[in-house]
């Protein structure tokens, strides 16, 4: 039985302030959740209040992206090490947006993953099409290929914090969500390529995240479907009524 997981991406918004003013309202609106993991991912200057103020909550708190090394001489970058040493647990990694605007490939999300492995972070693995290969044809080829160097190398008995995100770009932030069926076939493809690589044990523990323009009225739909184990919320997790509501309607399935 998988776990259902709502995560918040919230990008590059919110200051410190307005991330405690977020969790002043939101927090009460979760106390009785125990159906869903959720995992909030703020930007790197509130992560260590955010985690602080989420101690005795059922909330876990991630990071939207981090270095694979440990340390070393990388201006602007941060270190898994340094992520669990301020007590975050979860990582995004190869979000659609790295990949656009910050050239990460299948490569770095590859030693990326690793390194969340090694260092016992919750790697929530971004992968998805753009419009012009779902065009195409081409979502299973660009899904696979994509699932496929991120896994490289990786001992499949290590696998087992693994959460994949199926996030088409042409969903993200533009109000265009995949219907259900779409997101679900999806869903297929990317779990019936782990069990390729890992084999079917990994691949049914493995959780996989819907992402692109979830909303408190379409997340009960897509939650609610067997191979889709929650979802990653950019813009509509940036209020706290907008984020609760998404988790009342995705548990009520
Ligand atoms: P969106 O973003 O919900 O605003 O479409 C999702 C994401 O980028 O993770």
């Amino acid at each position: 039985m998988r776990k259902l997981l709502i995560a918040a991406n919230w990008k590059m918004y919110k200051t410190p302030a307005e991330s405690a003013a977020f969790l002043t309202n939101f927090f009460p609106l979760v106390k009785d959740n125990t159906t869903a993991e959720i995992v909030l991912c703020p930007a790197m200057p509130c992560l260590p209040a955010v985690v602080e103020a989420a101690r005795d909550e059922s909330v876990s708190v991630g990071a939207q992206n981090m270095h694979w090394l440990s340390e070393g001489a990388y201006t602007g970058e941060t270190s898994p090490t340094m992520l669990t040493a301020i007590g975050a647990t979860h990582v995004l990694i190869g979000h659609s947006e790295r990949r656009q605007y910050f050239n990460e490939t299948d490569t770095t999300v590859n030693l990326k993953l690793k390194s969340a492995l090694v260092h016992s972070l919750i790697p929530i693995v971004c992968v998805g099409e753009h419009l012009n290969e779902r065009e195409r044809n081409l979502t299973a080829d660009v899904l696979n290929l994509q699932v496929s160097v991120a896994l490289e190398g990786i001992d499949p008995a290590s696998l087992g914090p693994l959460v994949i995100a199926y996030e088409p770009v042409w969903a993200i932030g533009t109000g265009r969500t995949a219907t259900p069926e779409i997101a679900e076939g999806a869903h297929k493809i990317i779990r019936a390529r782990i069990a390729s690589i890992a084999g079917s044990d990994v691949a049914n523990a493995t959780r996989i995240l819907y992402g692109g323009s979830v909303k408190p009225d379409n997340a009960g739909k897509l939650c609610c479907l067997g191979d889709i184990d929650g979802a990653l919320v950019g813009g509509a997790s940036l209020d706290p009524a907008s984020f609760a509501q998404i988790i009342a309607n995705a548990t009520s399935r």
